[in-house]
């Protein structure tokens, strides 16, 4: 008999056998090298000014809450042991305007369900809030929009207003996700002229113009708007969010923002990202949030809502994968039902 015939024959040798470990579930959980907590979930949450919920077609099970509803879902939050809540206003279209302006009005809706928050869980549960003026600009961008072009400086000049005013109604941590370069230096430096040194800054640091945002933005109504600024040439982020094509950018971007003064970076969207992510742990340790944003919350639940995924192990399955990466935390719209899971 001829050696590789001999090594062939599994069971006559000690051989390595990796399937061991794998026999029982209290033996996969024990050598299991990841895991997911309900303290590694952040969950986004929609509010609106209506006294009903109103579900999201695209993102089946999510709906736009009133600001009593996001208010009961963040003592649920706690409850669950998950660490904070982002939340994103829907602005009726006849307050949004070309400049936004609503976005810095200290009793707007965002400011008011902040408060009502705060009342409810203190600094059990924390509010972050996204730096943006898509909620409120008729033609869904981020920032201001002029001749055909998104303004930098101009931008960053009203983001630094709206962190203020985001920080003074009481959240925790201001998350700008406009992607204008300069901006966390900017904001960084309007807080702390206005006493919230105590306020962090989690920057959208590597954001990519992805078709996954799409559900969110019908969620906010923004979708319908960046249609009108098409007639304007500027019907896609392309100019400010970044090209799914690039990795390396993505470390400058972090650096710049870490350098600017981010507390937290994120990545963005996850799945899609999760080379990014992983470069970033890698290369900067710093604290790095990944976000699963509402496309593939939304891909997950066509599926399984037509039998042809098991949602639950999906989600899991899913998220598990965005910490491997080397998040440390996860923005997720399965937050409440992965928590209950884990
Ligand atoms: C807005 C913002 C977006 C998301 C979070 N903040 C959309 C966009 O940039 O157009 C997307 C989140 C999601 O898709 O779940 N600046």
């Amino acid at each position: 008999m001829s050696t590789s015939e001999t090594r062939g024959s599994l069971g006559r040798f000690p051989t390595t056998r990796l399937r061991r470990n794998r026999q029982y579930e209290w033996l996969r959980d024990m050598v299991a090298e990841t895991s997911v907590s309900p303290h590694d979930l952040v969950w986004p949450l929609f509010v609106h000014d209506k006294a009903e919920n109103e579900p999201i077609v695209a993102m089946p099970g999510v709906d736009r809450l009133p600001i009593e509803g996001v208010v009961k879902a963040a003592a649920d939050a706690k409850s669950l042991g998950i660490s904070a809540i982002a939340l994103f206003p829907v602005i009726p279209s006849q307050q949004k305007t070309v400049d936004g302006e609503h976005a810095l009005d200290p009793e707007n809706l965002i400011c008011r369900t902040i408060q009502a928050v705060r009342a409810e869980t203190g600094n059990d549960v924390g509010i972050i809030c996204d730096v943006a003026l898509d909620p409120y600009t008729t033609h869904g961008h981020d920032g201001l929009l002029k001749n055909g072009c998104i303004v930098n400086d101009e931008t960053v000049a009203v983001l630094q207003q709206q962190a203020v005013v985001l920080a003074q109604a009481g959240c925790h941590i201001v998350a700008p996700s406009d992607m204008m370069d300069g901006r966390v230096r900017a904001i960084r430096a309007a807080l702390d002229e206005n006493q919230k040194e105590e306020i962090g800054i989690l920057s959208y640091a590597a954001k990519y113009a992805s078709a996954f945002y799409g559900p969110f933005r019908d969620a906010l109504g923004s979708h319908a708007a960046l249609g009108t600024a098409k007639s304007l040439g500027v019907a896609d982020k392309k100019t400010y969010q970044m090209d799914s094509a690039n990795t390396d950018e993505a470390l400058r971007e972090v650096a710049f923002d870490l350098d600017e003064g981010a507390d937290l970076v994120m990545v963005k969207p996850a799945m899609s990202c999760l080379d990014i992510i992983y470069r970033v742990k890698q290369t900067f340790g710093v604290p790095t949030l990944a976000y699963q944003v509402s496309g593939e919350y939304a891909m997950i639940q066509a599926a399984t809502a037509n039998g042809w995924l098991d949602g639950d192990r999906a989600a899991v399955e899913a998220v598990l994968a965005i910490k491997r990466s080397g998040a440390d935390a996860i923005l997720t719209y399965f937050a409440p039902k992965i928590a209950r899971q884990c």
